[in-house]
C-alpha cells in the first residue's frame, strides 16, 4: 500500500520525485524517502508526511527513486523507511508489497556476510540483487532476485554506476509513464500526470528497464516482450486541489458532474451488461469497504426494480463461496482503484471456476480493469482523498442504471439519475455546508454516533458510519433501523447522537418509530429526510427521489464527516493508519 516513483530524464529528479510522492501520499504516509544518483548516491529519509516538505537540497540529479510508506514489517522510523541499500551502498531499491519468504532470504544473505540495518522485509531485495551481481550484470541480477521472491511486489531499483532504472511487478501496482526524453515508474498514474499521459501498464511477472526507451522482459524466462502505450485522458488539474483546501471537499463537490459522467456510457454498453446479468445463473457483487456498501445498496435496488436476487459478498470472504461458482455464474467486482488485493484474489478464485467477470472500476488500466472479461468504467477521474466519496456515488449510479436496464427501463433510470445529479449540486452548495458546519460543531466532542436506515438506506447507514469514523475518529456505527434495540440501544444515553435516514418510502413509518425509541432514551435525533418530523432535533432536508435516495442521503453525511474532521484537527485527506489502495491481503 506504499507509493513508489522512479524518474529518469532531463528535469531535476529531486523535484519530480518529491512531486510524485506528494501525489502518491494517499497510498501511505508514515514515512518517506528518496535516492538520487548525481555525482554520488544521495539518500534522504524522514518520518512523517512528504506533504509537509517544501524543497530538499540534494544537488543536481536526473535519475532517482522515491517511496512513501505504509508500514507492514517494522516500526515507523528512519531506518525502516525506503529506499533500502545494498552493503556497498551502490544499489537502492523501493518496494511496495510483502515479501513472504524474507526471513529465509535474510538468513541466507546473512550467511553470505550481508549486513541488515532495518527490520523490513524489503531490505532483502537490495542485498539479493547485490549477491547476484557477483556473477551477472545489474538487470539480470534484478531479474534473478525477483524471481526468487515469494509474495507481492512492485519494485524499482537503481545502481550508482548505471544510468537506468529497473522495475518489476507481481500482485502490486506499477505503471510506466512515457514522456519526451523522460520516463517514469509509479504506483499510480497521477504521480506523473503533470508530465505525461502516455502510460505502459505493467502486468504481473514483468520486468522493465527505463533507459533511452522502455524495454520489457518476462521475469521467469528473461525473454523480451512487446507492450502498447495507452493514452489516459485524466488531466493534471483533475488531480490537484484547485480552490479547495482538501481533496475530500473538492471530490464531494464534484459529484453532480461525476454522476453525469458515470451515465455517459452508450445504451448498447449498458444493455449488453444488463443482458449478461439477466442471462447469468447466480450473480455475485464482490467488493470491500465503501464499494461493498454500494454493492449492498444495489442488491436492494435490483430486487425492487429488476426483481433480481444478487449475492453480495465482501471480497476477502468470496473465496469461501467458491463452491457456488460455475461457468454460468456472473461475478461483478466493484472497485475504485482496481488494485484492492482482496478483490483481485476474489477474481482469481472466480476465474479458476470459469466464472464470467464483469467489473465496475474507476482506474482504467488497473489490474482489475485488465483482468476482467469486461470492465465498466466509473469515469469519475482521479480520486485522491483516501476516503471514497465521488466514486461511491458513481458506483451507485451505474448499479442503479444497470438495475433499470435489466428491467428494460433504461430511459426511466437515466432520467431519474440525471435529476439526482442536479439535486446533488444543491446538496453541496455553500448554504447546505453552513448548516452542516453547525451540526458538526454540536457533534464534534461526542464519543459515539449511531446511524440507522432501513431497506435501501440500511447500507447507506453503514457507509455513513464508515465516513464519520474513518475521518474524524469518532466511533460511529450503522444499523438497520430494527436492529439497534437488539443490543446497542444500551449505549444510548442523554444526548447520544443518532442519525436517522428517513426517506418518503415504505420504510418511513418504521424508521420514525425506531427514532422515537432512541429519543425516549435521551438520544439526539438528526433526521436526513425530505420532510421534517417532530422526533427530529436537527433536520437536514434532502430531495425525495425514491429508490435513488441512497445517493442523495450520503452527500450531507460526507460533508458532515469532513467538517467533523476539520473541527477536530484531523487531516481529511489522509486519515491515520489508512491507505487508499489496499494492495495487501
Ligand atoms: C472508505 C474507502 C475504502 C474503500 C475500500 C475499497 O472511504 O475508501 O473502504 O472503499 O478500500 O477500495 P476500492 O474501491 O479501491 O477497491
Amino acid at each position: 500500500m506504499c507509493g513508489i516513483i522512479g524518474y529518469k530524464g532531463l528535469r531535476n529528479a529531486s523535484d519530480v520525485v518529491i512531486n510524485g510522492l506528494k501525489r502518491l501520499e494517499y497510498r501511505g504516509y508514515d514515512s518517506w524517502g528518496m535516492a538520487l544518483i548525481g555525482s554520488d548516491m544521495n539518500v534522504v529519509k524522514n518520518v512523517g508526511k512528504i506533504g509537509e516538505v517544501d524543497e530538499i537540497n540534494v544537488g543536481e540529479a536526473h535519475i532517482g527513486i522515491g517511496h512513501t510508506r505504509w508500514s507492514t514489517h517494522g516500526k515507523v522510523n528512519k531506518l525502516n523507511a525506503h529506499p533500502h541499500l545494498s552493503c556497498d551502498k551502490k544499489i537502492a531499491i523501493v518496494h511496495n508489497g510483502i515479501i513472504e519468504n524474507y526471513q529465509e532470504m535474510r538468513r541466507y544473505l546473512i550467511s553470505k556476510d550481508h549486513v541488515f540495518v532495518s527490520d523490513t522485509d524489503s531490505e532483502v531485495i537490495a542485498h539479493l540483487i547485490e549477491e547476484h551481481m557477483k556473477t551477472v550484470d545489474f538487470v539480470e541480477a534484478v531479474r534473478r532476485a525477483v524471481n526468487e521472491l515469494k509474495g507481492s511486489y512492485a519494485i524499482v531499483a537503481m545502481h550508482k554506476d548505471m544510468k537506468y532504472l529497473v522495475g518489476a511487478k507481481k500482485d502490486s501496482p506499477l505503471v510506466i509513464g512515457v514522456g519526451e526524453n523522460e520516463l517514469f515508474f509509479a504506483s499510480d498514474v497521477p504521480a506523473f500526470l503533470e508530465y505525461t499521459r502516455d502510460v505502459v501498464f505493467m502486468d504481473d511477472g514483468e520486468l522493465a528497464v527505463l533507459n533511452s526507451g522502455v524495454e520489457i522482459f518476462d521475469i521467469e524466462t528473461g525473454k523480451k516482450k512487446k507492450k502498447d502505450i495507452t493514452h489516459v485522458d485524466w488531466s493534471a488539474e483533475q488531480a490537484s486541489k484547485g480552490e479547495f483546501e482538501h481533496f475530500m471537499m473538492k471530490e464531494i463537490s464534484e459529484q453532480n458532474r461525476t454522476i453525469k459522467q458515470a451515465l455517459s456510457h452508450s445504451r448498447d454498453t449498458i444493455e449488453d451488461i444488463a443482458n449478461r446479468i439477466n442471462n447469468a445463473f447466480g450473480i455475485f457483487f464482490v467488493a470491500c469497504g465503501s464499494s461493498y456498501h454500494a454493492a449492498l445498496t444495489a442488491s436492494y435496488i435490483f430486487s425492487k426494480i429488476a426483481k433480481k436476487h444478487i449475492n453480495v459478498v465482501v471480497a476477502s470472504e468470496f473465496p469461501y463461496y467458491k463452491d457456488f461458482l460455475t461457468d454460468r455464474t456472473l461475478m461483478m467486482p466493484i472497485s475504485q482503484s482496481g488494485e484492492t488485493a482482496d478483490v483481485l484474489q476474489a477474481v482469481k478464485t472466480a476465474k479458476e471456476k470459469g466464472t464470467h467477470v464483469v467489473s465496475i472500476v474507476n482506474v482504467v488500466g488497473s489490474s482489475l480493469y485488465r483482468q476482467s472479461d469486461y470492465a465498466l468504467t466509473m469515469n469519475a477521474g482521479p480520486e485522491i482523498c483516501v476516503l471514497s466519496t465521488k466514486t461511491y456515488t458513481s458506483q451507485l449510479t451505474l448499479l442503479t442504471l444497470l438495475a433499470y436496464a435489466c428491467a428494460g427501463k433504461i430511459d426511466e433510470g437515466k432520467l431519474l439519475l440525471e435529476r439526482v445529479a442536479k439535486e446533488v449540486e444543491e446538496l453541496t452548495s455553500p448554504e447546505t455546508r453552513i448548516r452542516l458546519v453547525e451540526l458538526a460543531s454540536k457533534l464534534k466532542d461526542k464519543k459515539n454516533i449511531f446511524v440507522i436506515g432501513r431497506g435501501v438506506n440500511y447500507p447507506t447507514a453503514l457507509e455513513a458510519a464508515l465516513k464519520i469514523k474513518e475521518v474524524s475518529y469518532i466511533h460511529a456505527e450503522g444499523f438497520p433501523g430494527g436492529e439497534l434495540k437488539h443490543g446497542t440501544i444500551a449505549l444510548i444515553s442523554e444526548g447520544t447522537p443518532c442519525i436517522v435516514l428517513a426517506p418518503n418510502d415504505e420504510t418511513r413509518e418504521e424508521i420514525i418509530s425506531n427514532a422515537m425509541e432512541i429519543k425516549s432514551r435521551g438520544g439526539y435525533i438528526i433526521g436526513i429526510s425530505p420532510e421534517n418530523n417532530e422526533v427530529f432535533d436537527f433536520h437536514i432536508k434532502v430531495p425525495d427521489e425514491g429508490i435513488a435516495s441512497s445517493i442523495l442521503n450520503i452527500i450531507p453525511i460526507q460533508i458532515l464527516a469532513y467538517y467533523l474532521a476539520v473541527l477536530r484537527g484531523c487531516d481529511p485527506d489522509k486519515p491515520r493508519n489508512l491507505a487508499k489502495s489496499v494492495t495487501v491481503k
